[in-house]
């Protein structure tokens, strides 16, 4: 037997949690761009570890699998939260990276230029999801707050390993 449950239009979902409508939908419209953002940064961090050369290899190659691993779980997190806050995801990857601050990478770098790149785009994604972190706590959303933290966590960690590969 059908049940109302059943019934639900996820975009229209009434979420009482005490975020106002008008917030969640503002949230959620971010975390779609952060959402695509991680996804550019997550393409351009594979193709990078299939392409690094050089004395370098290695360390990148490994840290590269680290970070697309997390990026991976990460695009999964940001998602959820969205469908936690009652609204839809983009159904598309067009959708999801219409507007996307991050760009795909164009050409084989080397391995320095690989670092410097991956390192801007962790810095602006921080940048976006430190401004998001603050409008969602204003805004009495505190899990994605929290979950905004965590992930800021881990790309400024990332931002100090690439770094670190880099630094002689
Ligand atoms: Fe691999």
């Amino acid at each position: 037997m059908a049940t109302k449950a059943l019934n639900v239009k996820p975009s229209k979902e009434d979420v009482k949690t005490g975020i106002t409508a008008t917030a969640r939908k503002e949230i959620s419209k971010e975390l779609a761009q952060i959402l695509g953002d991680t996804y550019m940064l997550l393409v351009k961090t594979h193709v990078y570890h299939w392409n690094v050369v050089g004395p370098l290899f290695l360390p990148l190659h490994e840290l590269t699998e680290a970070q697309y691993n997390d990026l991976f779980a990460a695009t999964d997190v940001l998602a959820e939260r969205i469908r936690a806050l009652g609204l839809t995801t983009p159904v598309s990857f067009a959708a999801m990276t219409k507007n996307a601050d991050l760009a795909e990478a164009k050409s084989i770098a080397s391995a320095e230029a690989m670092v410097e790149s991956l390192v801007a785009d962790h810095e602006a994604i921080v940048r976006s999801m430190r401004e998001l972190a603050i409008k969602s706590e204003e805004a009495d959303d505190l899990v994605t707050t929290d979950m905004l933290v965590a992930r800021m966590t881990f790309h400024e960690k990332a931002i100090w390993m690439l770094r670190a590969i880099v630094a002689g």
